[in-house]
């Protein structure tokens, strides 16, 4: 008989913690026990799971004497900086969804599709990057492959479930022309290259995410890479411009060939493009208006888009859990 796993579920009714319990129903990950965590505000709710009602429980320093195999946390950076260690101590492998843990040195950064290779047996913090970023290196690592990626600049155009239901409530509110209660500005009918806190820099904390992490990913430390991102007044599904310069010389039609066999990525040949509304619910990242960049040699244009909660967020950190059974790593 196939091995079951003891799953905790931390932040489990936020936006990331409700798709969690999605994904694990669609892709039927092996589970023999699952619970699922939030904050006191939360406890004493029921969320509904392969057709039984669950308790939510109160996060606590005691939450896993319970035994767990994987705690698939989402429940913001604190959160993950006090209590995954907890359970790291208890031998439960945690995979964060929180940018708590992405840049530390001995922690791993993983998007399957392009740097599994890095996990081993005892990593007990994995770290799930950040949305944008998971769903551009998928198709950068494909160029990379065949033409050495030198530069790449991100324009995001980012839906506000990425701010969680404080973000889909502002534009759903902005409907009713009532004031927004998260974002410093009203999204409904407009949009604002704000995304996190600014920096010294003049970039913000979001752009220095995507910058960072894409380096981190691919192993490229000297990858020159910069963003801007952009909060655009859609619900569901990021779309990245990406205009990227090789080492080598493009071919766009042997590209064209390896995104179109690529499993992972779901191509958009000519004129057709995929666009935040062909993505949502799905855990493909969709590629389309690819091109030669005509102001330099060796560069190239190309439009991502996935769904942000799903491979952005909870699909990937499952996709490493299935990893690290595949591989018997857990
Ligand atoms: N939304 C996205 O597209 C996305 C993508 C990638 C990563 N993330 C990251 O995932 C995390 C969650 O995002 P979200 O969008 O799901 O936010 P959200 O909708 O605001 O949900 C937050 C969740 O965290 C729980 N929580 C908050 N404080 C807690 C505490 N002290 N102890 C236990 N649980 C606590 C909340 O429980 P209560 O119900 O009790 O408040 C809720 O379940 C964040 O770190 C975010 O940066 C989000």
């Amino acid at each position: 008989m196939n091995k079951e796993y003891r799953v905790a579920v931390v932040g489990a009714t936020g936006m990331v913690g409700q798709t969690f319990i999605q994904v694990l129903q669609d892709r039927n990950f092996p589970i023999s026990k699952i619970t699922f965590f939030a904050s006191k505000r939360s406890a004493g709710s029921t969320v509904f799971f392969r057709g039984l009602d669950y308790v939510v429980e109160e996060l606590t320093e005691s939450s896993f004497d319970q035994c767990f195999d994987f705690a698939l946390f989402s429940a913001g950076g604190e959160t993950s900086l006090k209590f995954a260690p907890i359970a790291a101590n208890k031998g439960v492998v945690v995979i964060d969804n929180s940018s708590a843990w992405r840049m530390k040195d001995n922690i791993k950064l993983v998007v399957p599709e392009v740097n599994s290779h890095v996990l081993k047996k005892g990593d007990l913090i994995i770290a799930n990057p950040n949305c944008s970023t998971i769903q551009s290196v998928v198709p950068l690592q494909v160029i990379h492959e065949l033409f050495t990626v030198k530069r790449v600049i991100y324009s995001t155009y980012q839906a506000v479930s990425g701010s969680g239901y404080k973000g889909v409530m502002d534009l759903k509110n902005g409907y009713e022309h009532k004031a927004p209660e998260f974002y410093k500005k009203q999204i409904f009918d407009n949009c604002f290259p704000h995304i996190d806190d600014f920096l010294d820099s003049g970039y913000t904390k979001e752009e220095k995410k995507m910058m960072d992490e894409t380096k981190k990913i691919m192993g490229l430390p000297n990858l020159l890479v910069s963003a801007t991102c952009v909060r655009i007044p859609v619900t569901v599904g990021h779309s990245v411009s990406m205009n990227v310069e090789c080492e080598k010389p493009i071919d766009l039609i042997q590209l064209s060939k390896a995104f179109d066999a690529n499993s992972n990525i779901v191509f958009y040949e000519g004129t057709h493009y995929p666009t935040p509304l062909d993505v949502a619910g799905n855990d493909l990242v969709h590629v389309g208006r690819l091109r030669k960049d005509l102001s330099t040699e060796n560069g190239i244009h190309l439009w991502a888009v996935a769904d942000n909660i799903r491979k952005g967020a909870a699909t990937n950190a499952i996709q490493i859990a299935e990893y690290l059974i595949k591989e018997n790593l857990v």
